[in-house]
């Protein structure tokens, strides 16, 4: 049998290859991009070991079963998910928690307690890509296992906030907004309604801010109006302090109330108060959650959220490993970067050569190469032209790599074994012995 092209492969044959661009909500990283992600992976690195956390990672994909086990049927329309030649269901990673959930629960007993572990895997979601939202994205992880304290809990928003500080934004900038899931169960109940009716209540909590207003009172007052009116719902999940919605409600008590006093004392001892607000329209879509949630967002609303993230009590059960609490948040690249960018903090960085190399005539070259080997060896950036040429042409290149300075290698190395090198910001130029080259381009 003969053989036979698709259309499109007879185009590339015949060289009328379509134009293919990388696929929706996927990036490409070109160089300057790439600085300003090493510069984010930086701080995120900084940040999570400053507190002790060490670094993690796992498989971009995992069994499909995975996702279902806590979040059920519904989470598979939101994956990239696909069967091996075996027949297999597997999904790329759309978060890194039941991965987690996964580890730990393999080596639980023989992991020493706290588990205080970071990660900032690649993972894909099946969204609808917008501002800040993509397919295929980095997300910082942040977890505290094995701990059920409320000085965990606070910790985790702690790193949170370290970061944000140290990427300079500022309580006017960025607000953490904290909640509890008993807490917020408490004021449900306190509104009427009942525990078996609360998941419900949350779903649609959770979409509160992202609803036009009209739309979600029609919605809530259909399900729930019965028991608490959408109006008396905002008048308590609306408020920003935990006295303003107590107040609404004439006062609430008990552990979750205590729990929650507890927390907001270590925020202030960890001195990161100033950062989080009260929000119990913060629950969090995810159904692992069993405590704190929170989420960070841009003081003015302008993006979706930055962060978010929470305790999980029950995860590892449910992998059949034995009960390890958890707490943590995720915080992904594409938010940041974008936020950043609209305040017009996106740092300047550049990558910079520290020397170009330069020879007065091309029978230095062998001179020049050892040079560079010398230069290179010590941790220096050192470049130079591949073609022998005019010394004019050979300081151009330097000027259009960025180069800090120009090392002439010429009659001056042949006679007394030095170097000229000239700044090229400011057109200084010093002869150096090839000694003394590595330390005065380090000074320099
Ligand atoms: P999540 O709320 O699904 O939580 O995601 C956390 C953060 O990841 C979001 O606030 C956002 O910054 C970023 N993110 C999510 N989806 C996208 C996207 N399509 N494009 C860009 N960024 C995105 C979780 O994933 C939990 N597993 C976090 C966690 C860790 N909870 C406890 N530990």
């Amino acid at each position: 049998m003969g053989l036979q092209f698709a259309p499109r492969a007879e185009a590339a044959i015949i060289g009328r290859m379509p134009k293919i661009q990388s696929p929706p909500g996927m990036r490409d990283f070109y160089p300057d991009d790439m600085r300003q992600q090493n510069w984010l992976f930086d701080a995120w690195r900084d940040v999570s070991r400053s507190f002790g956390f060490v670094e993690y990672e796992g498989p971009i994909f995992e069994y499909l079963d995975l996702y279902k086990l806590k979040s059920g049927d519904g989470i598979v329309s939101e994956l990239f998910h696909f069967q091996d030649r075996g027949e297999r269901e597997f999904a790329i990673r759309p978060e890194m928690t039941p991965t987690l959930a996964r580890m730990i629960a393999a080596r639980a007993n023989a992991l020493p307690r706290p588990i205080k572990w970071f990660s900032i895997p690649r993972m894909c979601r099946a969204e609808k890509p917008q501002k800040g939202r993509l397919r295929e994205f980095f997300q910082w992880n942040a977890d505290i296992l094995g701990l059920d304290e409320m000085i965990a809990d606070a910790e985790v928003i702690a790193v949170v906030v370290a970061f944000l500080r140290r990427i300079g934004l500022s309580p006017s900038e960025a607000v953490v907004k904290v909640s509890s899931r008993p807490l917020a169960a408490r004021l449900l109940e306190s509104i009427g309604i009942a525990p078996e009716r609360q998941g419900g209540a949350f779903d649609l909590i959770d979409r509160m801010t992202k609803t036009p207003a009209a739309e979600f009172d029609k919605k809530w007052n259909d399900e729930f109006g019965g028991s608490a009116p959408a109006a008396r719902l905002r008048s308590v999940f609306r408020q920003s302090s935990l006295a303003d919605a107590e107040a609404a409600l004439g006062g609430i008590d008990g552990p979750a109330r205590e729990a929650f006093a507890d927390l907001w004392n270590f925020l202030k001892a960890f001195d990161v108060a100033d950062f989080c607000r009260f929000d119990p329209g913060v629950v969090r879509g995810i159904a692992y959650y069993t405590g704190t949630v929170f989420e960070v967002h841009a003081a003015d609303r302008s993006h979706r959220a930055l962060a978010g993230g929470g305790r999980y009590d029950n995860l590892t059960g449910l992998l059949d490993g034995p009960n390890v609490p958890g707490v943590g948040f995720g915080m992904g690249d594409a938010p940041i970067q974008s936020l950043l960018a609209d305040l017009g903090r996106t740092p300047k960085l550049d990558e910079a050569l520290d020397a170009f190399l330069i020879d007065a005539d091309a029978r230095f070259f062998p001179q020049l190469m050892a040079v560079a080997n010398r230069l290179r060896a010590n941790g220096l950036r050192a470049d130079f032209s591949y073609k022998r040429q005019a010394l004019g042409k050979q300081f151009k290149q330097a000027s259009s790599r960025a180069a800090r300075v120009a090392v002439i290698i010429g009659e001056e190395f042949e006679q007394r074994g030095e170097l000229i090198v000239k700044n090229l910001a400011t057109g200084q130029q010093q002869a150096v012995a090839i000694e003394e080259l590595a330390t005065e381009l380090s000074r320099l």
